[in-house]
């Protein structure tokens, strides 16, 4: 399947080929997931392949269905077979941001619901340090929302409030929530840590730190993509 990033096109597919009949699948958000989804959807139409897909965002919803894939609520399964998303960073223990699509609450709800989670990233998503190249989105109340980035802010980040991508206002997720990205001028030192002491701040509903979640990442490159198994602690 023809696609503009080679590297995530290797990823994806790889990944989508792992996905067999009777499966209840976690579809990610994003470009990555995007050319899963539509290879899914591909082997849908040409192999017959029948599996429910659990969308992470309005988007990926919309997207299996115009594929032909049956799209099921979260809460219609009790469990998830595989959770299939992207990343933004992915640092040497696997530990990862995601949430440049906006969709991190409820990536993180579906993936955490799923027996096995892997990530498919083209090879440019790795780093050294999270934090060193994207900001960690954090998913917050709209109410009360510059006093929440205050609150962020003493933790040793530069919040933003992410705008909307037309200009007008906010970003709004899927769930009516806001986005606050926050920039760690050197990276993160303790993602863990930092984890927690972002959940324990009234406003912020969920992180974009996604760590000891992966079961595997696919890496892609140019030419290929590989399979890592993870062991999440
Ligand atoms: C959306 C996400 C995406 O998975 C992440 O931003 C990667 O996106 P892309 O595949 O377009 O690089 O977390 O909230």
């Amino acid at each position: 399947m023809p696609g503009s990033d080679p590297a995530k096109t290797h990823a994806a597919i790889l990944a989508a080929n792992l996905v067999q009949s009777g499966m209840v699948i976690g579809l990610g958000t994003g470009s990555t997931a995007t050319i899963m989804i539509k290879r899914l959807g591909e082997r849908v139409a040409t192999e017959g392949l029948v599996f429910a897909g659990v969308p992470t965002s309005d988007a990926s919803a919309e997207l299996g269905r115009s594929f032909g894939i049956k799209i099921l609520e979260l809460d219609q399964v009790d469990v998830l077979d595989l959770n299939i998303d992207g990343a933004d960073e992915v640092d040497p223990n696997y530990q990862m941001i995601k949430g440049r699509g906006g969709a991190l609450l409820r990536e993180k709800i579906v993936a955490t619901a799923a027996r096995r989670r892997i990530f498919i990233v083209g090879e440019d998503k790795h780093v050294e340090r999270l934090g060193e190249r994207f900001p960690v989105p954090v998913e917050a109340s709209p109410f009360g929302v510059v006093h929440t980035a205050h609150a962020l802010a003493k933790l040793g980040c530069t919040p933003v409030i992410r705008p909307a991508e037309n200009g007008t206002g906010p970003y709004i997720t899927d769930g009516g929530n806001q986005i606050i990205d926050c920039r760690f001028a050197n990276g993160i030192d303790d993602p863990q840590a930092l984890d927690i002491a972002m959940k324990q701040i009234p406003g912020v509903f969920e992180t974009g730190l996604f760590l000891n979640l992966a079961s595997a990442v696919i890496i892609g490159h140019n030419d290929r993509a590989e399979l890592i198994e993870v062991s999440p602690a």
